[in-house]
């Protein structure tokens, strides 16, 4: 539906591409109003305006009604990141559960770029959303590690490739601990699976010319061709058929990617390959981004402990980052905070409770208390550090029970349990 379609079947002069297709990841969302963002695979920088990105990509909006639909087909309530529109923007879904109603079963498909050795909260949002989804629908679910991508798009060149495939195992482990079924569930390093991929990665490589793929991703002419040449690779396992152990003679299953916002380029290019493939488009669900502790303009880095709570983070730590880093719309005094009340719409420890705070009628009991002055800021900070250190504790007592043994189970070569 309006995303392209065919129109690789025709090879574009450079600058002509069609505005689905080059998705403007890179320049179109350079223009969008003050505050110039900047959204790829590789780069969130800026003011995210979701509105319009669902535009320029020409994605749907996840409706209430697509919302009580999946409760319906699961028989099960909602995720909180679907019912507060964190996942807020789709492809197809409205026809994958089409699908699923008449009895059609599918598979999830995300993954994760193992660039650090810890994770923040944002990365885990996919992981514990598929995980969900698993839960809800009861279908198989391949997780990619790009160790490729990783190596490939570094901006510093001193870490050896060894290093990043490391840190896919390493980072499978905190995947692990988000709760996948083991037997529904095949975790895969591209360094190591990429062979049985490989008939669908040179079909999908001999579909996107050199001018797409740098329409699509801003490649320029000092970038390496193994750049160029990678987006084929996180393509492929979209299709059912780079699975032959798991899903046999089945060999166009359906796909639902979950993932946010910033990977659709990948998945705009994998669907307008798939017709030409005789593959079905894969699905998607997309997220918006978990902001940095100081507020949606700035950037959750590894490299800056303060700038974002990570999964390795102790109780004391996560108390102290978010009373000290924690960007606050409260007012300046208490005098004034209780004259105007706090300001939800940009202040961190209120955002970072609608993603995290399970309970809907406190999240409004907060929000209304919060921005009418009676509720404080040390207050809502207390709140919102007591909910991450039971978060993140409970993912540090999971990720001890992921031994290498139990990721040498779920990274091995087999079938999967069969749907329901
Ligand atoms: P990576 O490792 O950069 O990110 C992993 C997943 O986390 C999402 N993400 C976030 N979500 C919410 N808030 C944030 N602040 C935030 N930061 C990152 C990403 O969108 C992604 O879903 N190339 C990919 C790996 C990959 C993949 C896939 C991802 C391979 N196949 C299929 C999704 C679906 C990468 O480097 O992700
Ligand atoms: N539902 C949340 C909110 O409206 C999510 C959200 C909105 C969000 N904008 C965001 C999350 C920007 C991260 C970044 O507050």
């Amino acid at each position: 539906m309006g995303d392209g379609g065919d129109a690789l079947a025709v090879d574009p002069p450079p600058g002509e591409l069609q505005v689905e297709q080059v998705g403007h990841a890179v320049d179109a969302l350079k223009v969008s109003g003050e505050q110039a963002a900047v959204i790829t695979p590789w780069e969130v920088s800026g003011k995210v305006d979701y509105e319009k990105l669902i535009r320029d990509f020409g994605s749907q909006r996840i409706s209430p009604e697509l919302v009580q639909r999946v409760e319906k087909a699961t028989g099960m309530p909602a995720h909180r990141f679907l019912r507060r529109g964190i996942f807020f923007s789709h492809r197809e879904l409205d026809q994958l559960l089409d699908m699923y109603e008449k009895g059609k079963p599918f598979f999830l498909y995300t993954g994760r770029g193992p660039s650090s050795e810890a994770l923040h909260m944002g990365h885990l949002i996919p992981f514990e959303f598929t995980a969900y989804l698993q839960r809800a629908f009861k279908v198989p679910c391949v997780i990619q590690l790009t160790d490729d991508e990783k190596f490939l798009f570094a901006k510093d060149a001193s870490l050896k490739f060894e290093e990043y495939v490391r840190l896919g195992r390493e980072n499978a482990k905190d995947i692990i601990a988000v709760g996948f079924d083991p037997e529904l569930t095949f975790i895969f390093a591209n360094s190591d699976y990429i062979g049985h991929m490989y008939s669908n990665i040179v079909k999908i490589q001999r579909l996107v010319t050199y001018n797409q793929a740098r329409g699509i991703f801003g490649f320029g002419d000092s970038d390496n061709i193994g750049k160029h040449g990678f987006p084929a690779v996180q393509a492929a396992p979209s299709f059912s058929s780079s699975f032959p152990a798991i899903f046999g003679e089945k060999s166009n299953l359906p796909c639902l990617i979950p993932c946010a916002i910033d990977q659709d380029p990948y998945f705009r290019m994998t669907r307008d390959v798939a017709p030409k493939l005789k593959y079905r488009k894969p699905a998607l669900i997309h997220s918006k981004f978990f902001p940095a502790l100081q507020g949606d303009d700035a950037k959750m880095s590894a490299s800056d402990p303060n700038s974002a709570i990570f999964v390795t983070d102790t109780p004391k730590q996560i108390k102290s980052k978010i009373n000290k880093y924690a960007f606050s719309g409260g007012g300046a005094t208490v005098e004034e905070h209780r004259e105007k009340g706090g300001n939800v719409a940009v202040d961190i420890p209120y955002r970072y409770l609608t993603f995290f705070l399970e309970d809907d009628d406190r999240l409004d009991q907060i929000r209304e208390e919060y921005s009418s002055g009676r509720m404080l800021t040390g207050e809502i900070k207390a709140e919102l550090t007591s909910v991450l250190q039971a978060m993140v504790s409970k993912h540090q007592e999971a990720r001890k029970a992921a031994t290498d043994e139990v990721v040498r189970q779920y990274m091995t070569i087999r079938p999967l349990k069969k749907e329901q």
